[in-house]
């Protein structure tokens, strides 16, 4: 097996985890106990990029649209949810890991919005991985308000037409000052984005696998990790541009 090139780690590592649903139903278990499951995984994969040195974790945990699925299913994930922050605290300040959250928190319940301050407060002064969870998160949301915000800023003489650069609109977005995803793996083998970073996506080296979440284990991501890092990523560019370094 092909080791790991430590040095040629993605930067801001992206995580669609999908599948916690099929991989209870094939079991004949509720979908509650595949997420339970989940967040042993979601445990396993934080402490190994923190180990790894990657910089930025980003999951996807929440979608806007997960609002829509049964009222049982939602408390449950939400539960999990607070949970997950209170047992991890400790183990993120154990690891120096910075916690972040980005998505609508208007929509979320109070006791949590709490509990992910508490937590991002907590951890604030850490210096070791950032990981942000993306909660009641939608792009083309996040892209609409950013859009919302920056016709105010223009509206009142902050910024000109002539400003207008991708660096100055992403930091309008919830990602503003994070880099942009260097690889996103998405689980399940579904082969979406679903509304997830999609402006910051533009980039990105995308690896799709047919494991589900609560299956994808320490040997998967290795897996994974060696598929970006046998990636040549070019930009735009041509091969040849990019060995003479122009
Ligand atoms: C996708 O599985 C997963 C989610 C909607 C939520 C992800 C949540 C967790 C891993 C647990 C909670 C997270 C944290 C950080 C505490 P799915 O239900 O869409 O699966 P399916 O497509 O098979 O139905």
């Amino acid at each position: 097996m092909q080791a790991l090139e430590l040095e040629k780690l993605p930067r801001h590592l992206a995580i669609i985890m999908d599948g916690n649903g099929r991989w209870a139903q094939e079991r004949m278990l509720s979908r509650i106990l595949g997420h339970k499951k989940g967040v042993e995984t979601v445990r396993t994969i934080v402490e190994e990029s923190s180990l790894l040195g990657i910089q930025y974790l980003t999951l996807f945990a929440f979608s806007s649209e997960n609002w829509l699925r049964p009222k049982s299913e939602v408390r449950s994930l939400m539960a999990l949810l607070k949970k997950y922050i209170a047992m991890e605290t400790p183990r993120m300040m154990r690891n120096n890991i910075r916690f972040n959250v980005i998505g609508n928190p208007d929509e979320l319940p109070d006791d949590i919005t709490k509990a992910l301050q508490t937590a991002m407060a907590k951890t604030s002064g850490n210096s070791g991985m950032l990981l942000t969870l993306a909660l009641s998160y939608g792009s083309r949301q996040e892209i609409l308000r950013a859009v919302a915000n920056l016709a105010v800023d223009m509206v009142a003489g902050r910024v000109s037409k002539e400003d207008l650069t991708d660096d100055l609109f992403s930091g309008y977005l919830y990602t503003g000052g994070l880099p942009e995803p260097d690889f996103l793996i998405r689980t399940s083998g579904e082969m979406r984005i679903s509304n997830f970073l999609l402006w910051q996506l533009a980039y990105t080296e995308l690896y799709f696998t047919q494991v589900n979440w609560p299956d994808f284990d320490k040997g998967h991501f290795y897996d994974a990790l060696r598929n970006f890092q046998a990636r040549e990523r070019r930009y735009g560019l041509t091969s040849d541009q990019l060995r003479k370094g122009e």
